[in-house]
């Protein structure tokens, strides 16, 4: 499908692997100038080296830690100097450590809220004014833990929340301008997970019996970004291959 998003502009934070890098990809290859983010310079280099193979649009990385309000701010600028213009917001992150409720600590909370809330609120703020400009999109991917709490991960399940309700809230209060959305992944095999040693995940609840591949995830995104999702805003969609069980 040709998604007509040819010299529209993106930054997506947290994308030098996994669900971020398949964003990205997806985006580069459907002709988007592209910001790729991590903290490690190594890890994002080689990820935009990857991009760049596949990419109709160019790709440039930015080093940052989405955890610091002065990263988040040039990684803003960044994509307007570069491109001189932003369309699309991609904000995904690393994921919170994996915990039950008693395994954890105050410092793990204040760390996952930083992590998944206020670099979201933040990036949002700086993005504003530019995805205005040109009528943009906002895409957040958080988890399907949002719809189908997990106990062994009660970091995710408690704080994307916040995610959910300002996502549901920025899609009224940026409407008509800016279309704001959200995506659910299920299991994905990134790296994240092999670092995790979960290769060997339970598949019996997921009806399609196999994980995503993250480019399934980020050409969903893209769709998102393009003008054939034009009257959707407001969604939380779940790419899980059917694992959420729950009718709404
Ligand atoms: N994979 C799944 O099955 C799955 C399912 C549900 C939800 N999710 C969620 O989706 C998100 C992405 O997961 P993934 O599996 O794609 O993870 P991943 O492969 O580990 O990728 C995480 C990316 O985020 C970057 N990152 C981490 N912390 C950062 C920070 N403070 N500032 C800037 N960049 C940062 C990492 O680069 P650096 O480390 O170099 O910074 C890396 O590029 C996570 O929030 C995860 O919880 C994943």
């Amino acid at each position: 499908m040709q998604l007509d998003l040819e010299g529209n502009a993106a930054l997506v934070i947290a994308s030098s692997s996994g669900l971020g890098k398949a964003s990205a990809a997806s985006l580069a290859k459907a002709g988007v100038d592209v910001i790729v983010n991590g903290r490690d310079e190594g890890r994002l280099e080689n990820a935009v080296e990857e991009l760049r193979e596949t990419a109709e649009g160019q790709v440039i990385g930015c080093v940052g830690d989405m955890t610091n309000p002065d990263d988040i701010t040039r990684l803003v600028e960044t994509t307007v100097d570069e491109f001189g213009r932003l369309d699309h917001l991609v904000t995904s992150a690393g994921g919170p450590t994996r915990y039950t409720f008693t395994e954890t600590q105050d410092d793990d909370w204040y760390y996952a809220y930083d992590m998944l809330v206020m670099s979201v609120v933040r990036a949002v703020r700086e993005s504003i004014p530019h995805l205005r400009e040109v009528g943009g999109t906002i895409t957040n991917i958080t988890s399907m833990v949002t719809k189908e709490a997990s106990g062994a991960n009660v970091l995710s399940s408690s704080v994307r929340m916040c995610v959910q309700g300002l996502a549901k809230v920025l899609s009224d209060e940026l409407a008509p301008e800016i279309r704001v959305n959200t995506i659910l992944p299920g299991l994905y095999y990134t790296p994240r997970r092999h670092d995790a040693g979960e290769a060997g995940v339970d598949l019996s609840d997921v009806p399609l019996d196999r994980m995503g591949e993250a480019r399934e995830l980020g050409d969903v995104v893209a769709f998102l970004c393009s003008g054939y999702s034009s009257y959707l805003t407001g969604a939380a969609i779940p790419i899980d291959g059917g694992a959420l069980q729950s009718t709404l």
